[in-house]
């Protein structure tokens, strides 16, 4: 893992890096706007890494509802992957959440996005359904995983 390296609820100086990591990732990428609006949203909990100047090195947004979340994206940025900084994103929400009386994460993948499938199967993640057809740019089919939060999770 990089060090030193922080991770801590996304604030207003994160959003530009943000986005511009959300377009570089994801053909549908959330814009800047709608980012910055997920800092007045109630039910939403992102997350930011940041190294030690400061700079977003990958985030993880989320929204819940009683015990139900959904994440909406997680991502790392290029040259900082395979260095455990999703991992440790992943736990560090699931740490939040868990107090907060949430009992099931839910998410969405690309069928074909190997390396994130693996990561969230190492976190716990199981499959619980698929979504066909679910992506466009390019149309693919979404694995619907799930993970059951337990207090030792
Ligand atoms: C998926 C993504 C977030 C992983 O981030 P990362 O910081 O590199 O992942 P980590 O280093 O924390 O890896 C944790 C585990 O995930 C799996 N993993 C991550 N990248 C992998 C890869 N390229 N190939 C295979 N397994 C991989 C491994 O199980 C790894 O554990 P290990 O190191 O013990 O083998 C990153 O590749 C990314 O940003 N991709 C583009 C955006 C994206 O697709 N997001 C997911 C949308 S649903």
């Amino acid at each position: 893992m990089i060090a030193p390296m922080q991770i801590m609820p996304m604030q207003q100086r994160h959003v530009a890096e943000i986005a511009a990591l959300e377009a570089a990732a994801f053909s549908a990428p959330w814009d800047e706007a709608s980012i910055r609006a997920e800092l007045d949203n109630p039910l939403a909990l992102w997350l930011a890494a940041e190294d030690g100047a400061g700079a977003v090195l990958g985030y993880v947004g989320s929204q819940s509802c009683f015990e139900d979340t959904d994440i909406l994206n997680v991502c790392v940025s290029p040259a900082a992957r395979r260095r455990g900084i999703a991992e440790a994103l992943m736990l560090e929400l699931e740490a939040r959440l868990a107090p907060r009386g949430v009992e099931k994460i839910t998410l969405e993948v690309r069928s074909s996005n190997e390396p994130a499938i693996r990561l969230y199967e190492k976190l716990g993640y199981a499959r619980v359904g698929l979504r066909k057809g679910y992506y466009e740019k390019p149309r693919e089919d979404a694995l619907i995983l799930q993970k059951e939060l337990t207090f030792d999770s």
